[in-house]
């Protein structure tokens, strides 16, 4: 199995340079902070993209929830906008490409509908759409693979909201995530194996599908987060699920001995998750190792909500990174999810 401290054969592997891509995200939230539109009064949000295009709306929904923004953010992955967005909705269209046919068609609805609507893209038909109808269009940089461009995904969002929230406040919890993932990019990038969780956390994966509980409203955007990425990067199957409905249902699959081995249990806890979330967490964790479950924990670092957020989702994107290298893989070319558009386009 391949070493993970070995730098000639992580190159070897990473032949479209997604490490480069990893260590520079930093980098990409600075410059991701100073794109945004003025937004009008709004009755509700709905963020409309597919894959790594959606994620940064769900970022965006747990974020505004977890500070208490009294309005509704809805996450529309689909051709079809729910019946309530209308005139008082605020309709982000977010397609890194541009040429996402979900996304293009829920832009047209909303404009059908006098939404108020911005797009966010890199290009494609989406920006020419926005510069024939005058809609707002945040332009961000092309080139690289949606799921690399989680900053200029999210934070235009986050920051067109800015003058809604404290805006003093945005800006400090800002500069700490920035601070948190400046100090985790080398520690991940270039730590050994035996200080390095990320390399941990791919090897204890390797072998067998990583399962990843997040907790409603806090960290259940980041589970999902991170098993597209473990699906994207490594190419490999991954499950995601959420705390406490997966206590209802989820749970008694962990009775199945046979299938056992064949998991890798993550729990994607925060520090400020309620009691009752924590006690739900902790007794996951017991059940699951009584029955001989493998069972791994993480947690964002820092003090503020973004900085929590942020670090915890770097965190995925590193370790299914080294998962790739361990399945000798480039974690860049997405073949199959390319095919797919395509085979779509000819029928
Ligand atoms: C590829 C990726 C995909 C795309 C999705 C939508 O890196 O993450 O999940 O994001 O296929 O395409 P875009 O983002 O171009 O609208």
């Amino acid at each position: 199995m391949m070493d993970l401290d070995d730098l000639a054969c992580i190159s070897q592997v990473d032949r479209s340079d997604m490490k480069v891509l990893l260590r520079g995200f930093p980098r990409q939230c600075s410059q991701a902070w100073e794109l945004f539109v003025d937004v009008p009064s709004f009755e509700q949000i709905a963020v409309c993209g597919m894959g790594g295009s959606a994620i940064g709306g769900d970022y965006l929904k747990i974020y505004l929830a977890q500070k208490g923004f009294p309005k509704p953010v809805f996450v529309i992955r689909g051709y079809e906008l729910p019946p309530f967005v209308g005139d008082k909705t605020l309709v982000f269209a977010v397609s890194y490409s541009g040429n996402t046919e979900e996304t293009l068609s829920c832009f047209e609805q909303a404009l059908r509908r006098g939404s108020f609507l911005v797009a966010l893209t890199s290009g494609g038909r989406l920006a020419q759409r926005a510069h024939e109808k005058g809609v707002p269009l945040i332009s961000i940089p092309q080139g690289l693979p949606p799921r690399t461009a989680l900053g200029y995904l999210f934070f235009p969002l986050l920051k067109s909201l800015g003058k809604l929230l404290n805006e003093e406040a945005l800006e400090g919890e800002f500069q700490e995530a920035l601070e948190t993932l400046k100090g985790l990019a080398p520690l991940y990038a270039e730590a050994p194996e035996a200080e390095n969780p990320a390399k941990q956390l791919a090897r204890a994966w390797y072998g067998r599908i990583p399962v990843i509980y997040g907790g409603e409203g806090r960290t259940d955007a980041v589970a999902r987060r991170w098993k597209t990425q473990i699906n994207e990067n490594a190419k490999s199957p991954a499950h995601w699920d959420v705390l406490p409905e997966l206590h209802h249902n989820e749970i008694m699959g962990w009775e199945r001995p046979e299938l056992r081995e064949h998991f890798a249990y993550t729990l994607l806890r925060d520090r400020d998750d309620p009691p009752k979330l924590r006690r739900r967490f902790d007794l996951s964790r017991e059940i699951l190792k009584e029955r001989g479950g493998l069972v791994w924990e993480a947690q964002g670092t820092g003090e503020k909500t973004l900085a929590r957020l942020l670090s915890l989702s770097y965190l995925g994107d590193w370790s299914s990174f080294y998962l790739a290298m361990l399945y000798e893989v480039d974690p860049t070319p997405v073949p199959l999810i390319e095919e797919l558009k395509r085979r779509l386009k000819g029928s």
